[in-house]
């Protein structure tokens, strides 16, 4: 079966299409936000380590809270909700 040239997926409730491959992190900054989650005390948290270990890029995946974006790959029909 061929692969897709794109998948969609919702990232705040707006459609975004990305290439195969792509990580839920990456989506979201190419959808144009930098509020991936906020802190206790409100300010904007965003991805820092890339790699899994910071935890700083947590959102909620197909309503699964604390998710790390930066491990994530982008599936078709994915819900994304970030701190925006
Ligand atoms: S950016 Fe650090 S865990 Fe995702």
């Amino acid at each position: 079966m061929p692969m897709p040239e794109t998948v969609s997926l919702r990232i705040n409730g707006k459609e975004l299409s990305v290439a195969p491959g792509t990580t839920v992190a990456a989506a979201i900054l190419i959808a144009g936000h930098s509020a991936f989650r906020r802190s206790v005390a409100g300010t904007p948290r965003g991805p820092l380590c890339g790699m899994g270990i910071c935890f700083e890029c947590r959102v909620t995946v197909n309503g699964e809270p604390h998710a790390r974006s930066c491990q994530i790959e982008c599936m078709p029909g994915m819900e994304v909700r970030t701190g925006d």
